[in-house]
C-alpha cells in the first residue's frame, strides 16, 4: 500500500512541483488549493491529482478539508506545509490586514492542519511532516517583516514539535528555499530582483521548484527517520544558517 501525501497549496508553484515529485516517488497524493480554481483544474487534468478546495488559514476549514482527504485518499501519512503568501510593505506603512493574512496563512496554517493529522500518525507509529518555511525567516528580509516572522516561527514549530514526535515514528523537518522561479518571486519589482537579489545568490541564478520538491522526496522517505527537526537550506550559496 503506498503511503499518502498532502500537499498544501499544492497545484502551483513549489507546491506543485512537490505534488508531482511525490506521485513520481510512487505517493498517493492529494493537493489542497485556496483560491485559483482555474490553476487547480489544470494541474488536476495533468498531473490526475484529485484537488481540494480550503483556506488553510482557518482551523475549521482545515479540519473538514482533511476529512475529506481522509475519506477520498486515506489517512495522511505525509504532509507537506507549503501553502504561503507575501504582502510585502516596509513596517511603517504596513496595513495591519497584511499582518494579520501572512501570519495567519504561513504560520498559523502549520498549527490548523498539523493538529488534523498528527494525532492519527502517533498512532499509526509513522507520520512526516515538512514545512516549507524560507530564507527570509532565516535571514531576515527589507519589506518582509510579517513574513520573515512567521517562516522564523515555522522553524520554531518544527523544532518544538520534532521534540514531541520523536518516539512516535514521526519526524517534523523545516525546508528553507532561496529564491525559486515561482509567481510570488516573479511578483517582486524587476528592478529589486535584479539589483537586489540576484547578485546575491552565488550560483546566479534562481532556483528551480524541482530543486525544492527533491528535498521534500528525501524527508519524506521511510529511510529519512533520522532526520528530525533539521532546517535544510536550499538556497544557491545565499545564506548559510
Ligand atoms: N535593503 C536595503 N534597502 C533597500 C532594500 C533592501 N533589500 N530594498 C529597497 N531598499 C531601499 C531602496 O533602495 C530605497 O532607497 P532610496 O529611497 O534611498 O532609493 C528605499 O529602500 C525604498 O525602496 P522602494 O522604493 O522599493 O520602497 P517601497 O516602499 O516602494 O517598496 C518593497 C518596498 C515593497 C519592500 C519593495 O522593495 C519590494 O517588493 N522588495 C522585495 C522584497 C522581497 O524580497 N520579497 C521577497 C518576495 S519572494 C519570497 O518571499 C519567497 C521567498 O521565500 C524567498
Amino acid at each position: 500500500m503506498s503511503r499518502v501525501a498532502l500537499v498544501t497549496g499544492g497545484t502551483r508553484g513549489i507546491g506543485a512541483a512537490i505534488a508531482k515529485a511525490m506521485q513520481a516517488a510512487g505517493y498517493k497524493v492529494a493537493a489542497n488549493y485556496a483560491g485559483n480554481d482555474e490553476a487547480a483544474q489544470k494541474f488536476k487534468a495533468e498531473t490526475g491529482i484529485p484537488v481540494f478546495k480550503w483556506d488553510v488559514s482557518s482551523f475549521e476549514a482545515c479540519a473538514e478539508g482533511v476529512k475529506q482527504v481522509e475519506a477520498e485518499v486515506g489517512p495522511v501519512d505525509v504532509l507537506i506545509n507549503n501553502a504561503g503568501i507575501t504582502r510585502d510593505s516596509q513596517l511603517h506603512r504596513m496595513k495591519p490586514e497584511q499582518w494579520t493574512a501572512v501570519i495567519n496563512t504561513n504560520l498559523g496554517s502549520l498549527f490548523n492542519m498539523s493538529r488534523q493529522v498528527i494525532e492519527g500518525m502517533r498512532a499509526r507509529k509513522f507520520g512526516r511532516i515538512v514545512n516549507i518555511s524560507s530564507i527570509n525567516g532565516q535571514k531576515g528580509q527589507f519589506g518582509q517583516t510579517n513574513y520573515s516572522a512567521a517562516k522564523a516561527g515555522e522553524i520554531g514549530f518544527t523544532k518544538a514539535l520534532a521534540q514531541e514526535s520523536a518516539r512516535s515514528g514521526v519526524t517534523v523537518n523545516a525546508i528553507c528555499p532561496g529564491y525559486i522561479n515561482t509567481e510570488m518571486v516573479q511578483a517582486v519589482p524587476k528592478e529589486v530582483l535584479e539589483k537586489s537579489i540576484l547578485p546575491l545568490i552565488p550560483i546566479g541564478r534562481l532556483g528551480e521548484p524541482e530543486e525544492i520538491a527533491r528535498c521534500v522526496v528525501f524527508l519524506a522517505a521511510d529511510e529519512s527517520g533520522l532526520m528530525t527537526g533539521a532546517t535544510l537550506s536550499a538556497n544557491g550559496g545565499q545564506y548559510f544558517a
